[in-house]
């Protein structure tokens, strides 16, 4: 897929479930982990059936946002969550790094931790992560939007000299989001973005950046889906932060429209 000139904020790819025998193997796609579970469902719309095998638990649907740095990623998480709450949906918005001492510890620490010690730090974080806010919130039901999660590592530490296999093979116990939004937008777009709020990291800093983030955050896309990962590509190049929350909402809705048919 090229880069795009034009906002794209319908482009939902769905390729089914993980398979065996790509890099690292077995990864735990969640729709795949389903059985005796349900997602949470908005008031208003019907309960999704439950699986084979009978239960009554009922999980959150779990969103990750994603895309190079200065794109949009947290303005946008912060609108998916409003939309989302304002629908009626339990939501629990959090980061990666994530709020934790590991995570504080990666996210102030990007000048001083590169290569496999970033990386190995930020699968440790995500796995603090995972057990102490993103599973428990899903298990009671409460849709999780996470600012930055596996497709940040798959650009980042790759970008930071990793091989990609190594990346993926650390996150091989990361639970895989049932929806993975990778928010993108043109290169100047994003320059400028970053010019008028003011660089966060290293990577950021680093001339040419943002063009090498944007064409690895596309082959990202593309490796996700063929891991069976549920991907949502849009364009923020000219869409507003409001609007790439409304086609995320529509995403998500279709989600839970698919589920409950
Ligand atoms: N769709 C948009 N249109 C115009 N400006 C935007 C849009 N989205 C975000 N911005 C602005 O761009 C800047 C960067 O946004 P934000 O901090 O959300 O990016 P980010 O992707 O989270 O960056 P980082 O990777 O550094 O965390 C902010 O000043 C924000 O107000
Ligand atoms: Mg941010």
């Amino acid at each position: 897929m090229g880069p795009r000139s034009e906002p794209d904020l319908r482009q939902l790819h769905d390729v089914g479930r993980v398979r065996e025998g790509l890099p690292g193997g077995r990864h735990r796609v969640r729709r795949t982990d389903r059985r005796r579970r349900h997602r949470a469902v908005p008031r208003g719309a019907r309960a999704l059936p439950h699986a084979p095998g009978g239960g009554d638990v009922v999980t959150g649907l779990f969103v990750t946002i994603d895309g190079p740095g200065g794109v949009g990623k947290s303005t946008v998480t912060t609108a998916v969550a409003a939309e989302l709450r304002s629908a009626g949906v339990a939501v629990c918005q959090t980061r990666e790094p994530s709020d934790t001492p590991l995570g504080r510890l990666a996210r102030q620490g990007t000048e001083t931790y590169r290569g496999m010690a970033m990386a190995c730090l930020i699968a440790a974080d995500r796995y603090v992560h995972l057990d102490e806010v993103i599973r428990p919130a899903l298990a009671q039901g409460t849709t999780v939007v996470c600012d930055r999660y596996i497709a940040s590592s798959l650009v980042l530490q790759v970008l930071d000299g990793v091989d990609r296999d190594v990346v993926w093979e650390l996150n091989r116990h990361a639970d895989m989001p049932d929806l993975a939004v990778i928010v993108n937008a043109r290169t100047e777009v994003i320059e400028k973005r970053l010019t008028s709020r003011g660089a966060h990291s290293r990577y950021e800093r680093e001339p040419g950046n943002a063009a090498r983030e944007c064409t690895a955050y596309r082959e990202t896309a593309r490796f996700l889906m063929a891991a069976g990962v549920r991907v949502l590509q849009l364009d923020a190049s000219a869409a507003s932060p409001d609007e790439i929350a409304r086609a995320v909402a529509v995403a998500i809705q279709e989600l839970w429209t698919r589920g409950s048919a």
